[in-house]
């Protein structure tokens, strides 16, 4: 989008609301080009098209909601800050994941775009679900970094599911409605095969300014992808550190396990958008396994979401 699409703030209110709107998830999503948004998000990243001025110095983390995007924030705020701070008394022992790394288009407290451009200090770590195509201008340009995160489309949509029935008591969304809705590309910030595509092609072509990871991979060797981030960010191990087993401490601190041990995990609310927007703390962890998605659908269904993926991201190198 270039900012002449975007129609001015005060009328960004009638613009969202004339545009496409469906029920099933647990609050309506509208629709805006191809992506389906909740209409508080889409508010916040139209504004972010006219207010956000991306620097050259920007780490920008980028992912598909429920793809990982907490455990990533704390990764690279341990990578980017290991000389800071020490690991026994370390911020991500005492504040939530989520909050020590804004998003570009989620305003929490004391986050947000605005107070983004005004207090945060080069170089900025930010966090977005904003699919490439729509992220603000020159984002993809002006010569940032981004991280982009993605992951097997069966156990997103898994979270997505029970993070969606964590909202309220009334939230009782079924396993074959999510699954239909999300086979059509109808989820927030979705279509996901579209989301992951744009940013997998961008890695191609600009591999210095755009990383692609999966979930799996972080699974399956944490420490190798805390080395991997750290050389992409420009900030490599050095034979100090991985004499002294940085990388190690990284992926500890980080890990499923640390985390959910943490007070600041269990208690609470994190993420305010405005006053509409509430998410307990703990909704963010669940189960952070690889492949719980056959506890939660059939085998035929597994099948079917595969096969749609694949037909979707066909051409573009990119497999699940
Ligand atoms: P599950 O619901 O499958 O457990 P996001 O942060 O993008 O909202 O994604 C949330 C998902 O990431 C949840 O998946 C959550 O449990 C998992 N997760 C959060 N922190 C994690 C960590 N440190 N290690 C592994 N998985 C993590």
């Amino acid at each position: 989008t270039s900012p002449e699409d975007v129609p001015p703030k005060k009328c960004l209110d009638d613009f969202i609301s004339a545009l496409p709107t469906r029920e099933g998830w647990a609050r309506p999503l509208i629709q805006y080009k191809k992506y389906w948004f909740n209409p508080v998000m889409l508010k916040h990243i139209l504004l972010a098209e006219q207010a956000f001025v991306p620097r050259a110095d920007d780490i920008i983390l980028a992912a598909q909601p429920k793809s990982g995007t907490t455990w990533l924030k704390a990764l690279v705020f341990a990578i980017a800050n290991r000389a800071r701070y020490s690991f026994s008394d370390h911020p991500l022992l005492t504040r939530h994941a989520q909050d020590v790394v804004p998003y570009i288009e989620i305003p929490g407290a004391g986050t947000g775009h605005s107070d983004i451009e005004s207090s945060l200090p080069s170089p900025r770590i930010l966090a977005t679900h904003i699919p490439l195509s729509l992220l603000p201008p020159h984002t993809t340009t002006c010569g940032c970094r981004i991280v982009y995160l993605c992951r097997d489309p069966k156990d997103v949509l898994v979270s997505r599911l029970h993070f969606e029935n964590s909202f309220t008591k009334a939230s009782n969304i079924s396993m074959d409605n999510a699954f239909s809705m999300f086979c059509e590309g109808f989820s927030p910030y979705g279509p996901l095969w579209d989301h992951c595509r744009e940013y997998w092609e961008a890695s191609l072509v600009r591999p210095n300014h755009i990383i692609f990871l999966k979930y799996e991979e972080i699974k399956a060797d944490p420490v190798q992808v805390v080395r991997k981030l750290a050389t992409f960010l420009g900030i490599p191990l050095t034979q100090e550190e991985e004499s002294s087993g940085v990388a190690q401490e990284v992926a500890r601190l980080c890990s499923f396990e640390m985390l959910t041990s943490l007070q600041v995990s269990k208690v609470g609310v994190t993420h305010h958008v405005g006053n509409e927007v509430y998410v307990r703390s703990s909704s963010f962890y669940r189960k952070g396994k690889v492949g719980d998605w056959a506890n939660h659908m059939s085998q035929e269904m597994g099948e079917k979401l595969d096969a749609i993926v694949e037909e979707k991201l066909k051409g573009s190198g990119l497999v699940f």
